[in-house]
């Protein structure tokens, strides 16, 4: 099998061919995409037709699947898929954030599975944090290296289960800066409303630091976004990016995704 690479932005993403991710993967193979996922963060793959349970196939060639927690939102017979939809109330997750971060072991990436898409808008826009640590001056990086964050699930969530406030929402301490444990980069690495405060500082003290942060390391230079087309399958590598949708499309038309997201490691520092 030989896997062909092109990539999409200066910075981050790469449309993968080459690979039939409905016949089991390779131990090789798995190898080959981890090290092109720690490398490009973003990886899409075309022209991609799965049944619920093909998709959750999928998934092994990535990791670990993992139980997703407004489980609400999961499909009724396959729950470990997440059903991204605004028709059924939910809103588009706009702002800049990483998946899952009230884990202990966050998700190392979410696969996004593009079943229905607008006609136009409705992007989804993934940015480098890795380049976003690397634009700061060594004594920033230094600061920042110092900080860790607590976090939970989204404490000003109306629509969180008690069921699952209950199981996920033990808060949790993450380094504010991580360490890719393949790609040995750090990256910049919260999700802010997921992080309740970090830690010595004063819950706006925290939030000022963190929103300043987004503003003034997230560009278009290290920002790629995507623009779905049905049957794209998309691959984010959590421990170095962070994401958010676009919710600029015409409501009277679908967007369905479907999403999985695999285990990580605890986030660390070195
Ligand atoms: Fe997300």
């Amino acid at each position: 099998m030989t896997l062909s690479v092109k990539k999409l932005h200066s910075s981050l993403g790469a449309e993968v061919s080459g690979i039939d991710l409905h016949a089991s993967v390779d131990d090789a193979t798995k190898a080959a995409l981890s090290s092109l996922m720690a490398e490009h963060l973003v990886l899409v793959l075309r022209d991609q037709f799965f049944t619920p349970s093909q998709y959750l196939a999928v998934a092994d060639a990535f990791g670990t699947l993992m139980r997703q927690h407004y489980s609400q939102h999961n499909m009724a017979d396959y729950p470990d898929i997440g059903i991204i939809l605004h028709r059924d109330g939910q809103k588009p997750a706009s702002m800049w954030h990483t998946d899952h971060t009230n884990r202990e072991r966050p998700p190392k990436a979410t696969l996004l599975y593009g079943l229905t898409v607008p006609k136009e808008g409705g992007e989804t826009s993934i940015a480098s944090m890795r380049a976003a640590y690397a634009s700061l001056t060594a004594e920033e990086q230094r600061y920042l290296d110092t900080l860790t964050t607590l976090n939970s699930i989204d404490a000003h969530r109306t629509d969180v289960l008690a069921e699952d406030r209950e199981k996920y929402g033990k808060p949790v301490v993450h380094p504010l800066i991580r360490t890719h444990p393949e790609h040995g980069s750090k990256a910049i690495y919260f999700h802010i409303t997921k992080a309740l405060k970090i830690e010595g500082m004063t819950r706006d003290e925290s939030q000022a630091l963190m929103q300043d942060l987004l503003e003034r390391t997230i560009t278009p230079e290290n920002t790629y976004t995507h623009c779905w087309r049905k049957g794209d399958l998309m691959i984010m590598d959590n421990r170095a990016t962070m994401h958010r949708a676009h919710g600029d499309y015409d409501r009277s038309q679908d967007r369905e995704l479907w999403r999985l997201i695999v285990q990580g490691d605890r986030p660390y520092q070195q």
